[in-house]
């Protein structure tokens, strides 16, 4: 069925089959020559996008779907998220809507409690959370490790992670655990060696938090080359808690994102601008810290590609949804509708590096939702309104409740 999860023989021979959905009121395609359609139909057939036109020329199927005039879209490609841990740091969310800072040591409380969960637990909880992600839209995500730490926890968490999704990031270097407070280099050590041998079979990525209280940009420089030697492609998170380096160092080392760009000068605009590394955009970070939105016009005005992603996790963003994004980024970062949809379907899909998803264009894999609402923008103009009225992964047609 999905990248989110694997299939079972019934879902496969479905996914064999022809949908033509009918009567969309608006079709976003997100295809070069025709991005959007009105009164519009169309068709997936063993999985994949084969047809759209007008709904009155649209060939016949096996299923037959009407719209009643709602808008449909891409799925949204959900390119950052930390949902393999256990516990709740609700606690530090109420302290910060106080009056306190967001500090990046809050990582270790998770850490500790992913590392006593059971594989059972991590799996239930990354499952229910992949769930919510779903009943919002969400057809592909990526998923970081980052709260085991050992070699043990980091690999298993990236085994249980891998079930869920193709998309998987080692993120051994989320920050430096109790056991190395003092000895930093010896854990840099652990992550390029032992830790990284055991985890990458498991990973398609590497990431390193390269920031204030996790790790320096020459820390990150050694982890990043250790993964690049290893096979894994390249993320950075950077420009969280402060300006830095990091953003020019992931435009250097050619990373697919560098993500969260909170804190950002003119000089990392520029390099942006002149790069294939995407700024992912993380609104749900800036709402739960009280952090500045980032000014996404600056970006898209620069010729920057944008992804917005959820970040999902305990400690700063503990949110699964798109639409929730996709309103922050309208209402407080200068993008419009079009813009914040595009982000979440096909610049999450250019962060992730992948052609197949995050569009509706012909051949792609047939990955979309139909809304309970004529336009996409309602999905800014309804915030926290559950407007999902199906959700569709590989052709199959799932009522959102279902999952
Ligand atoms: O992307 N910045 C690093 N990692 C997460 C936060 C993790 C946590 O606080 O538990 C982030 O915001
Ligand atoms: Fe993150």
């Amino acid at each position: 069925m999905t990248e989110m999860a694997h299939p079972g023989a019934a879902a496969r021979a479905a996914a064999m089959t022809s949908t033509v959905v009918e009567n969309i009121g608006l079709l976003l395609t997100h295809d070069l020559e025709r991005p959007e359609i009105t009164d519009a139909a169309i068709v997936f057939e063993a999985g994949r996008v084969v047809w759209w036109g007008s709904t009155a020329e649209a060939p016949a199927a096996d299923t037959r779907v009407d719209a009643a005039g709602r808008c449909v879209l891409p799925g949204f490609v959900d390119s950052h998220s930390h949902i393999m841990f256990a516990g709740d740091r609700s606690d530090e969310f109420e302290a910060r809507m106080a009056g306190r800072p967001y500090e990046a040591g809050g990582i270790r409380r998770t850490v500790a409690l992913s590392r006593e969960a059971t594989d059972e637990q991590l799996l239930a909880n990354a499952t229910s959370l992949v769930g919510e992600m779903r009943r919002q839209g969400t057809t592909t995500v990526e998923i970081k490790s980052g709260y085991g730490l050992s070699v043990h926890d980091e690999a298993r968490m990236l085994r249980l992670a891998s079930t869920l999704t193709e998309e998987t990031t080692f993120l051994g270097a989320h920050i430096v655990p109790e056991e190395f407070a003092h000895d930093h280099d010896a854990y840099v050590r652990l992550v390029t060696g032992e830790m990284l041998e055991a985890c990458a079979p498991h990973s398609r990525w590497i990431d390193v938090f390269c920031d204030t209280g996790a790790f320096s940009e020459e820390e990150t420089r050694v982890i990043i080359a250790a993964g690049k030697a290893r096979g894994l492609g390249i993320r950075l998170h950077g420009a969280q808690l402060q300006e830095s380096g990091a953003v020019q160092l992931a435009v250097e080392l050619g990373a697919a994102s560098v993500d969260h760009c909170t804190y950002l000068s003119a000089a990392d605009v520029d390099a942006l601008a002149g790069s294939d590394t995407v700024a992912g955009l993380l609104p749900g970070v800036e709402f739960s810290t009280h952090q500045p939105y980032v000014d996404a016009r600056r970006l898209l005005d620069a010729g920057v590609t944008v992804a917005l992603a959820s970040d999902c996790n305990p400690g700063s963003s503990f949110t699964s949804s798109l639409p929730f994004c996709i309103a922050l980024a309208v209402r407080d970062m200068g993008m419009t509708p079009a813009e914040a949809v595009t982000a979440a379907t096909l610049g999450g899909a250019h962060s992730l590096r992948r052609e197949d998803v995050g569009h509706l264009r012909l051949g792609a894999r047939a990955n979309a939702q139909i809304l309970d609402a004529p336009h996409y923008r309602h999905l800014a103009y309804r915030p926290g309104v559950p407007l999902l009225h199906r959700v569709i992964v590989d052709g199959q047609i799932e009522a959102a409740e279902c999952f």
